[in-house]
């Protein structure tokens, strides 16, 4: 039921995805191309489904967030494709293929992430000039966006994790930069699915608090799985954070608390989704990331 109402979601956001790229017989090709290249290569797309799904349980249509979900896994892609450049953690392959970079070289993969980072403004102001959305709620959303994916957002943690590579952090600062890196956006995914269904501050704060643990324990997973996955169905290298020095949550406290810990803080996510109504999915799905393999 989880897999299935997840697929579900994904094709939605492919389809609609695919309709917000521009054709490419023009002098930008290349980085169209490039842009498409990561969009396309798959992914869990489970910042998509927490949109449409939050958007859902506070009483609106799922659809309605589809604009809002495509920008979320644009501003993602982006991430990854900056994320996987020589400069940052000089990765090959990104769900399952050759990172941006390796395909497109480094100027297009600089490039399509910047034009990655700049459609989703773009998408949520059409949807509201075409009435698709509520002018309020795209406004919210945009601002709501710009301050997740922005230098106290993703970016900020992104900072501080280039900037400490090889070195030993406190416990409190490797998980405020989680908390950056990747919390900010889920955070942007779980709150503007409330927003786009016009709901309170209420459910707003309860999405927040929700996405605050899911984040960490994603990130906790993601390195967890940098150790112990199977590279191919991972899609991405193994033993990379090793390769750059990082320090991770697991080279902190060790594999085994790290799981205890990643277990601790879905449990708490689960408690928080009390405060919402039919949540099957949202619980099947936590309890996915938590088991996931890749
Ligand atoms: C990878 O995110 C980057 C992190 C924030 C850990 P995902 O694990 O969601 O990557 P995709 O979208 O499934 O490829
Ligand atoms: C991801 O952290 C944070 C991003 C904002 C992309 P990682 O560097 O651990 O993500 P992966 O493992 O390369 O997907
Ligand atoms: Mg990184
Ligand atoms: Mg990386
Ligand atoms: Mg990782």
């Amino acid at each position: 039921m989880v897999k299935e109402q997840l697929e579900y979601y994904a094709e939605l956001t492919e389809a609609a995805l695919e309709g917000y790229l521009p054709e490419t017989q023009c002098l930008q090709k290349n980085v169209i191309l490039a842009a498409r290249h990561s969009l396309k290569a798959g992914g869990k797309r489970i910042r998509p489904a927490l949109v449409m799904e939050f958007c859902r349980v506070c009483g609106g249509e799922p659809e309605d967030a589809l604009p809002v979900a495509c920008a979320i896994e644009m501003m993602h892609t982006f991430s990854l494709i900056h994320d996987d450049l020589p400069c940052m953690d000089d990765d090959d392959m990104r769900r399952g293929q050759p990172s941006c970079h390796k395909a497109y070289g480094e100027a297009n993969a600089l490039l399509a992430g910047d034009a990655l980072a700049m459609l989703p403004y773009q998408i949520i102001a059409q949807a509201a000039l075409k009435k698709r959305m509520e002018q309020t709620a795209a406004l919210k959303i945009i601002s709501l966006l710009g301050e997740s994916a922005g230098i106290f957002g993703m970016i900020g943690g992104q900072v501080i994790d280039t900037e400490n590579e090889g070195r030993q952090l406190p416990v409190n600062i490797l998980l405020e930069m989680y908390r950056m890196k990747t919390g900010a956006l889920l955070d942007f995914c779980c709150r503007a699915g409330c927003i786009a269904a016009g709901a309170g501050a209420d459910k707003q704060l309860a999405a927040g608090d929700y996405a605050k643990k899911l984040g960490l324990a994603f990130q906790i997973i993601d390195d967890i799985l940098d150790v112990t996955a199977d590279e191919k169905l991972l899609g991405k290298p193994v033993g990379s954070d090793a390769d750059s020095g990082k320090f991770t949550y697991v080279t902190a406290v060790g594999l085994d608390e790290a799981r205890a810990e990643a277990e601790r803080l879905t449990a708490q996510a689960l408690k928080v989704l009390d405060a919402f109504e039919d949540t099957e999915f949202l619980r099947g799905l936590t309890d996915m990331l938590l088991k996931r393999n890749y």
